[in-house]
This record gives structure tokens, C-alpha cells and sequence, in this order.
């Protein structure tokens, strides 16, 4: 009979572990861990290591309160991206509130990259100071041996104080950087945006670092690439060698252009950009450019969403956050955005989708339903 019962049991659980493993991806759908909670991994980063894949992202909690930090950034793994489990928090807010990663700050956006040479894991993310909105504008630096964490809080900083861009014309650099005396918005302000008026304002204090992402190129080296300028232009930074620090080597791209959530990959010695545009939790159409080299020029495609009138003006209601490239097939790349929800952060789901090339353009298409074997038809 105890064995009947235990054979009962040991297949039950075996059935109910096959139904729960996904083979597909469904965008947009409640997704599930391994604990079969939903996904809690928000502006994602992704990395891949040892042959698995790596989630990082924003834990939210339920309530508006979940838009700000309360628990730190969370972690998943998997090894076929579709069933995912959870590995914790690598990087915990504080108690303490003399740090400045203190329960209630914002952390967003957190993206690790592995550096072959210190062997540390390096995560950057931006960073806003509890009790201050989005004016800090910040990005900050944690470091880990193990790529689930603990991460330790390194510090948080609004890059390249007294360092101009390699691609900004001298002849600009005395131009005023008075921002209220401007009509804002009015195209005179733009102008002056698109010129520099807010890099010029942020010149001795350091400039501002709020979307971001991080990229490594195949020679090692490491780009971080952020919405400077009051969101108006990014900036395409290099880090050092350790990854722990600006290089002091930047750019300005897409002057003007009001990006946000970067994400970039490579394919055929070419960068791809994948952008939104500026309206908050809001989706908005998405934007996509192609460049020579991580520092530009970029030269924007246009919006890469292909589909019905809304799904082209919202970025199929959802925002980009990263470009996951698929281990072992070639020129398989997956679009990563979040469908934001503000009021219950925590219900927050991911679109997935396959990137595909037309005319030499990344282009997206909604799937309810798609599975890896996508890249192998094409
Ligand atoms: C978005 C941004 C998010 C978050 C949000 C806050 O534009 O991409 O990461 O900062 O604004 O309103």
C-alpha cells in the first residue's frame, strides 16, 4: 500500500513538473519560476555564462511603493530560456541610511557583464537617491565573484566631471549653458539641446546617466551606453579594462533624439540599437539604428515593429530593455521589453520576440506563441 501511494505521488509530481515546463514562449503572459511565482526580473539584463543564461532585474513589489527599491535586483538562470529559476537577490538595498543604495532608492535597469581579466562579475544600473525623484540622474557600480551575487555595492556617480565628448566641436564648448532661459519645450530650445546646452550645464558636476545598458564587444572592450542630457541624447561611454570605471572616451549619439532603454548587439561586424522613446511607464513607438562602432555615428532605421497601427505606436505595448543573442545558432537574436505596470509593479510582464532582418534592418513581428526553432527556418 506506502508503495502504491509513493509510486502515486513520485508520478503525480513528475506529470505536474512535465506540464509546468515551458517549450514556448507566450509575450506578454503570466511566466512562471521554478518556485511558480511569477517572474520578478524587471529592465532586464542578460548575460550569458557557461553555457546558461543569466536574468538580471528590478524585484518589484506590489503597490506604487514597488516603484522604488525595496528589495534590491533579482536574478534568475536558465539553460533554454524558456523555464527560468529564480537564484535570489544578487544585489540587496540597505538598511542603513547613511548608503545610498538605502531601502527606497531606485535602482533600474541593472545589467552585469563578466570581465575575463579580474574575473568579477560587474554590474552597472542607474541609480536615483531616496527621496530625490529622478534628479540624480546616477549610475552605479556593484561587483561580485559569483555571478548570482551577493554583489557589493561599489559606489554611484554621474560620469565624465570636466571631460567633454571626443565627438564635440570646440567651437561649442563656450556656448551658453543658461537652461531657463529657454522656452521649454520651443524649437529654439531644441536647438540648443541638440547642441549641447544640457552637456555644456553638466560639465564641471558630471552628466547625467539615467536608461542604460551595457555592451561588450568581441575585443573585450566594454561600452556603457546611457540617456544623458535630461534624456534628450545618449551617451556611449567606454569603461576601463576592470569594467569598474569610465574611461573618459565618450560620445554623444542620436544628438536630440530623446532615447531611452538601449539596447545593442552585433551581427555581420555591424551594431544595432534598439531605443524607445520618452513617455515614462508609457509604451511609445520603438526606434532602432545601426552603427559602424559602439561610438557612432549611429544612424537611425526607424521604428522596427511591424504590425497593426497600435502594436507600431506602443512597441506592442511594451519598452526594450535588452537583445538577448541565442547560444548556438547563428544570427539568432531575441527582443527583451517590459510591459510596465505602474500601479502593481509587481504584475509587470516581458514581450519576448525573434529579431528578424529585412533589407538589412532588425524588424519585430507580435507571435502569441514562438519557439526556438523560429531562427532555424530562417
Ligand atoms: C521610463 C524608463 C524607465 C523608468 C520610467 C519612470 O521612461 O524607461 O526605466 O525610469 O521611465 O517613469
Amino acid at each position: 500500500m506506502k508503495k502504491i501511494f509513493a509510486i502515486t505521488i513520485l508520478s503525480l509530481t513528475f506529470l505536474l513538473a512535465c506540464q509546468m515546463k515551458y517549450q514556448s514562449f507566450s509575450p506578454g503572459q503570466v511566466w512562471l519560476d521554478d518556485q511558480n511565482t511569477h517572474i520578478n526580473a524587471h529592465g532586464g539584463g542578460f548575460l550569458i555564462h557557461n553555457d546558461t543564461y543569466y536574468w538580471f532585474g528590478e524585484h518589484k513589489i506590489a503597490g506604487e511603493e514597488g516603484n522604488k527599491a525595496q528589495v534590491g535586483v533579482g536574478v534568475y538562470s536558465s539553460k533554454d530560456l524558456y523555464n527560468w529559476k529564480n537564484e535570489g537577490i544578487a544585489l540587496e538595498v540597505h538598511d542603513d541610511p547613511n548608503s545610498l543604495l538605502v531601502k527606497g532608492c531606485i535602482i533600474e535597469r541593472p545589467k552585469v557583464i563578466y570581465n575575463e581579466k579580474t574575473k568579477k562579475f560587474v554590474m552597472w544600473f542607474h541609480h536615483e537617491l531616496k527621496d530625490r525623484g529622478y534628479e540624480a540622474a546616477m549610475t552605479g557600480l556593484a561587483i561580485s565573484d559569483n555571478i548570482t551575487g551577493p554583489y557589493t555595492y561599489i559606489k554611484s556617480i554621474n560620469p565624465h566631471a570636466g571631460i567633454w565628448p571626443t565627438n564635440y566641436p570646440d567651437s561649442l564648448k563656450s556656448l551658453s549653458a543658461d537652461v531657463d532661459s529657454y522656452v521649454r519645450p520651443s524649437p529654439e530650445w531644441k536647438d540648443a539641446v541638440r547642441l549641447g546646452l544640457y552637456l555644456r550645464r553638466d560639465f564641471e558636476k558630471g552628466q547625467m546617466a539615467r536608461d542604460m545598458t551595457l555592451f561588450v564587444d568581441e575585443d573585450g572592450k566594454a561600452y556603457h551606453v546611457h540617456s544623458s542630457e535630461n534624456n534628450q541624447t545618449l551617451h556611449v561611454a567606454e569603461l576601463t579594462e576592470d569594467y569598474m570605471d569610465f574611461s573618459g572616451n565618450y560620445t554623444r549619439v542620436l544628438h536630440g533624439e530623446q532615447n531611452e532603454a538601449p539596447a545593442i548587439f552585433k551581427k555581420d561586424g555591424k551594431y544595432y540599437m534598439f531605443s524607445s522613446g520618452l513617455t515614462g511607464w508609457k509604451p511609445n513607438p520603438g526606434k532602432s539604428a545601426v552603427a559602424d562602432h559602439p561610438m557612432g555615428p549611429w544612424t537611425a532605421l526607424g521604428n522596427m515593429c511591424i504590425g497593426t497601427e497600435d502594436e507600431m505606436k506602443t512597441t506592442f505595448w511594451s519598452q526594450s530593455t535588452a537583445v538577448i543573442p541565442v547560444i548556438g545558432k547563428k544570427d539568432a537574436f531575441i527582443f527583451v521589453g517590459d510591459r510596465w505596470t505602474p500601479d502593481n509593479p509587481i504584475d509587470g510582464s516581458y514581450i519576448f520576440l525573434p529579431v528578424e532582418f529585412e533589407n538589412q534592418k532588425p524588424v519585430l513581428r507580435w507571435r502569441d506563441n514562438w519557439n526556438l526553432t523560429f531562427f532555424d527556418k530562417n
